[in-house]
């Protein structure tokens, strides 16, 4: 395949950036989008061109690492992740413009690369469970209804990518907060601390400048993992339940 690329190069948060052109040819359409840009990297080192800063990790789409702008769509034109994207996806002759991920809440660091602790940041005001529990307990001594136990499963696939922020016109951060509240709510370890969870991760998704939730749709449908909009009204639920109890 014969591929034109318009990727967006910034040397640092302080530079205006903007795209740049690059030609390739002879890619296979087995390639992930990854080994892609790994190519042109190759090719740029041999110049004694500055490579691409892009972030991966498993490259087996469980890690949350990837994502880049492709072409207008979070993770491209399949619902999967970045690194899960093969080059077939495309057509040969195709202009394909790659692009970070644009919000607010995550600065620009080089090229491609964002600075997504705004993420781990909402996690660790809340997202998880501190009561001491000792050691492990068998796998069946706390009984979890069946499908209490699939939502908090569903949720729990959230991988924390940012594809919700990028494909949101508000750059809302709520599908992945939602996720994070239903799989801890949908458990009995979640209970004790639910109403200070919801209220704690709330006020620090905003305070981390991520938008409000407007009901758009486009974060369901950019998750790579499937993760459905109710959780939002999850969210929402427990902070007013929350608030009720003087939260
Ligand atoms: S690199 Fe781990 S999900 Fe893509």
């Amino acid at each position: 395949m014969n591929l034109t690329l318009k990727i967006w190069r910034q040397t640092g948060p302080d530079d205006t950036g903007g795209l740049v052109t690059y030609r390739m040819s002879d890619i296979s359409p087995d390639m992930s989008f990854l080994e892609m840009l790994d190519v042109l990297n190759e090719k740029l080192n041999a110049n004694g061109e500055e490579p691409i800063a892009f972030d991966s990790d498993c490259r087996e789409g469980i890690c949350g690492m990837c994502g880049l702008m492709i072409s207008g769509h979070a993770h491209g034109p399949e619902r999967t992740t970045t690194c899960q994207l093969h080059m077939r996806s495309f057509k040969n002759g195709d202009t394909i413009t790659v692009e970070p991920w644009r919000a607010e809440a995550f600065p620009i660091v080089r090229d491609l690369v964002v600075d997504r602790g705004g993420l781990d940041r909402i996690i660790q005001a809340g997202g998880y469970i501190s009561a001491n529990t000792g050691s492990a307990p068998d796998a069946h001594a706390t009984p979890v209804p069946k499908d209490n136990a699939d939502r908090a499963f569903m949720a729990a696939e959230c991988i924390g990518c940012g594809a919700c922020v990028a494909a949101c016109p508000n750059a809302s951060g709520m599908l992945f907060l939602g996720a994070k509240i239903t799989h801890l709510g949908e458990l009995p370890q979640g209970q004790p601390e639910r109403d200070a969870r919801v209220v704690s991760m709330v006020g620090q998704h905003d305070h981390e400048g991520f938008g409000g939730c407007t009901n758009v749709g486009a974060c369901s449908q950019a998750c790579p993992k499937g993760i459905p909009q109710d959780v939002i009204s999850q969210l929402n639920k427990d902070l007013r339940t929350a608030l009720k109890h003087g939260r």
